[in-house]
């Protein structure tokens, strides 16, 4: 790990929003007195009925609450968009620019408000209530905020599916939160490819019998089949349509979006979070977090189908009226200069992308950035998985040219924002460290038994003490489960799932997930997910799968697959389980290594040992530890001897 502390850069600090000794009484009134802190903070936005509760919540196991604002009334489109018509109906609100280069376009606020208010119409006329759910599984094409928005307008709950997941994963988020509505496209463009999206929803509706309408955006223009009496296009729906939509009065703690995550056991979880707790929790640290001031460009390069696309893509930016760039394409197309001429070309100021991305464009050559002019950067973030720290210096000198301030922002679905970051004009950083607590958060690490360490150096899992107001309220349709997974093990806490690290100075390491999850180029898939993919095979009887270090990813998808008896271990075979697990699951689940094992580790009870697993995939088999409560240890020698990793 660096040691190396960076002060704020000079400039930044002269006309920063936040200095050290404003963030340390903030800090410090934001945890002696949370009611009285973020009853000043909800004046940040426009509510329809001021809130007079402010925090009403506890982890008490079994009985966890959250609640926040729970008397107030607001719309959130409102606050992303109405309010700003009166002083800056003409300024740029989305920046879209497409797969290719020469496709752009300047989305007013004026222009975001018509077209917002047709969409919102439309759900309604395909028959969209309040409390509904929508699925929505588009490219990032300004109709996906569109769409997000509308459902806000009239108090639909969203369910925004990542496009680059298969039919199998979509009908599945479907069927669990019931949508009947499905909004999609043609097609979607990602890397100068086309991607199937209202094919693979036909596939999806196959299995999921709920659906009755499905609205299709034209994007390519390309053939595709139309269903008389289901399939709806937007344009001919939109045609006509009221150019204004009464915004629905909505309750604090009403529902806002279900977005699905994966977990270390079972299917993904929809995460339900409200309206809002997360809106102003998402403005309050879109603000502060990348000192953000009227009139900058910002750009977060996530797609809408994550939850940072979700913060801060779309609410956080939109509801502090910022011009807020949605990118269609890839890092590397039409080749690894890409990023920095959007840069270029939009002037952008604030750029917040991820450790996976600043990896391939390093390995790409330093050409690629240096002939960049990117003078108009101030502050860089960073997100989805620990940087390691020749990454970030690489960030900071190459892309940052040494003068911007680099913000680390660790933050979960499950948290809706920043949890810990520096603070560009206050927080010297540490490279790799995501440093310190935001407002509100109250982070303690605890040792496997549970007990908080005092000392400030520790290291352990990850919990947080108190609720903050954009925390997660339950798990979709099961409540016990949202309680088992964050509030049982560790009780009186909410546990992130994370191993954590805490320096003499207080600076928090986030050390990566604990459980079986992985992440993978900053994509959070459970392993058991893997596993089952691979079992509903016909060719495999049982499987086992971890995570190693990957160069680019973060963490690579290690296989082990046990034959049906019979079958015979080939690379056509790993070839074929390869796209099996794409096709079942979507192309970031794709296995990087496939082992084919005749045993897995197994103790006398049957469980496998996943320690053994990981080492022999991380290449790392001389310190297997104790292997005797094997049933067979000789399955050992076996995986070491045809370790895929080498
Ligand atoms: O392991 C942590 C990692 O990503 C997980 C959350 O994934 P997801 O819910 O998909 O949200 C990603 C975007 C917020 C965390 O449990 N993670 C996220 N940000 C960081 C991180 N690990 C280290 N440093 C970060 N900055």
């Amino acid at each position: 790990m660096s040691s190396d502390i960076y002060q704020p850069p000079k400039d930044i600090v002269s006309r920063t929003l936040t200095t050290k000794d404003q963030y340390d009484a903030l800090y410090a009134q934001s945890v002696n007195d949370p009611e009285g802190f973020w009853k000043e903070q909800a004046k940040r936005i426009d509510w329809m009925k001021e809130p007079t509760k402010i925090k009403n919540t506890t982890f008490e196991y079994p009985d966890v609450s959250i609640k926040w604002f729970e008397d107030g009334e607001l719309n959130v489109s409102v606050n992303c968009i109405d309010r700003h018509l009166k002083d800056r109906a003409d300024e740029t609100a989305i920046i879209w620019e497409g797969d290719e280069p020469d496709t752009d376009e300047h989305i007013t606020y004026a222009q975001l408000h018509r077209r917002v208010c047709r969409f919102a119409n439309v759900l309604k006329e395909l028959g969209v209530k309040k409390g509904d759910r929508v699925t929505i599984y588009l490219p990032m094409i300004p109709e996906a905020a569109y769409a997000m928005l509308a459902c806000t307008r009239i108090g639909a709950v969203h369910s925004v599916v990542f496009g680059g997941f298969s039919p199998e994963a979509l009908a599945g988020r479907i069927n669990d939160c019931d949508s009947a509505v499905v909004v999609t496209a043609d097609e979607g463009r990602r890397g100068g490819k086309t991607v199937p999206l209202k094919a693979n929803v036909d596939e999806a509706l196959k299995h999921a019998h709920g659906v009755e309408k499905v609205l299709v955006v034209e994007n390519t223009g390309n053939d595709i089949k139309m269903k008389g009496g289901r399939d709806v296009w937007w344009h001919e729906a939109a045609t006509g349509v009221d150019e204004f939509c009464k915004p629905e009065r909505m309750n604090a703690e009403d529902p806002l979006f279900i977005l699905y995550t994966s977990g270390s056991t079972g299917t993904p979880k929809g995460v339900l979070h409200t309206t809002g707790g997360y809106l102003v929790y998402t403005s309050l640290t879109h603000e502060v977090t990348f000192d953000y001031k009227q009139g900058d460009i910002y750009w977060c390069t996530a797609d809408v189908g994550w939850v940072t696309g979700h913060s801060y893509i779309l609410y956080g930016p939109l509801a502090n009226g910022a011009t807020t760039l949605m990118f269609e394409g890839v890092p590397n197309y039409p080749d690894a200069s890409r990023f920095w001429q959007v840069c270029d070309k939009h002037k952008v100021n604030i750029f917040y992308t991820a450790p996976t991305a600043i990896r391939a464009l390093m390995g790409a050559g330093d050409e690629y950035v240096d002939g960049a002019d990117l003078s108009s950067l101030r502050i860089l973030g960073s997100v989805g998985e620990p940087i390691n720290p020749e990454a970030w210096e690489w960030y900071n000198k190459h892309v940052g040219r040494g003068k911007c301030a680099i913000v680390d922002t660790w933050w979960q679905t499950e948290t809706g924002g920043f949890m810990i970051t520096p603070l560009p004009g206050a927080t010297p950083t540490k490279p790799g460290s995501a440093t310190m607590p935001f407002y509100g958060v109250q982070p303690e690490i605890l040792d496997q038994e549970g007990n908080v360490q005092t000392d400030t150096k520790a290291e352990g899992v990850l919990c947080i003490k108190d609720s903050w107001p954009a925390q997660m309220r339950t798990v979709y349709g099961d409540h016990k489960r949202f309680v088992s997974t964050y509030f049982e093990t560790y009780k009186g806490y909410y546990f992130s799932g994370d191993g954590c690290r805490r320096d003499e100075d207080g600076y928090y390491w986030i050390t990566g997930r604990v459980d079986d999850v992985l992440n993978v180029s900053g994509h959070r898939m459970g392993t058991a997910e893997i596993e089952s993919s691979l079992v509903a095979h016909d060719k495999v009887s049982e499987a086992a799968v971890v995570g190693y270090p990957h160069d680019v990813k973060g963490q690579g998808v290690y296989c082990y697959v046990t034959l049906m008896s019979g079958e015979e271990p080939s690379e056509e075979l790993k070839k074929e389980l390869r796209n099996w697990v794409r096709k079942e699951i979507g192309p970031i689940a794709s296995p990087d290594l496939i082992q084919f094992a005749p045993g897995l580790p197994k103790t006398r009870s049957g469980k496998i040992m996943r320690r053994i697993l990981r080492k022999v995939a991380e290449n790392d088999f001389g310190s297997l530890g104790d292997t005797s409560t094997l049933a067979d240890p000789s399955v050992v020698d076996d995986l070491i001897e045809n370790r895929a990793n080498r």
